[in-house]
């Protein structure tokens, strides 16, 4: 199984939530049957590096934020089975480029998060770019609830498929 992590620019939220869930999924045992990969709508920073004030939040969480490059979506990301869009211009950008056969694999990332009621509309994960350090540190914290939840339903679906 393969999971698209897509935002703008591929050097804050979505690589932050790339490294964030493989740890998760390594620290599961799901390293082998789930890859997490991540990318941006836009072009700009493709090739770069994570910005580095995602990478010292995570890095001061103890994750490694060193071998992010920043990727562009485009076709070969379209047949990820699940499309994780960080806030609604993402999620209607890759919409714009997806056959619509496919769109039902496109999800806002902020679905898995247990702070939000039910029922309630799927918030976006607000852009820390042009802001100051809080902005990055509440991504993390919402990436850290929101991959702790999906990889919990990810663990509760391999179990219901085992014969
Ligand atoms: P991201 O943040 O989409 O979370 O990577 C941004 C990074 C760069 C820009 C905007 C948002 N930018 O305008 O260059």
């Amino acid at each position: 199984m393969r999971i698209a992590l897509v935002c703008l620019g591929n050097i804050c939220r979505s690589p932050t939530a790339d490294v964030v869930l493989n740890a998760r999924l390594q620290a599961a045992g799901l390293g082998g049957s789930v890859l997490a990969d991540s990318c941006g709508t836009a072009q700009w920073h493709v090739g770069k590096e994570m910005d580095p004030r995602s990478a010292e939040v995570l890095e001061s969480a103890g994750y490694d934020a060193s071998r992010h490059r920043a990727q562009a979506f485009g076709p070969e990301w379209f047949d990820y089975d699940l499309i994780l869009t960080m806030d609604a211009s993402n999620h209607a950008d890759v919409l714009a480029q997806l056959p619509p056969e496919r769109h039902e694999q496109v999800l806002l990332f902020r679905t898995w998060d247990p702070e939000v009621e039910p029922g309630d509309d799927v918030p976006d994960l607000p852009d820390p770019w042009s802001g100051g350090p809080e902005g990055f540190r509440e991504v993390l914290a919402v990436i850290e609830r929101t991959c702790d939840q999906l990889v919990e339903d990810l663990l509760e679906s391999e179990a219901a498929e085992q014969p």
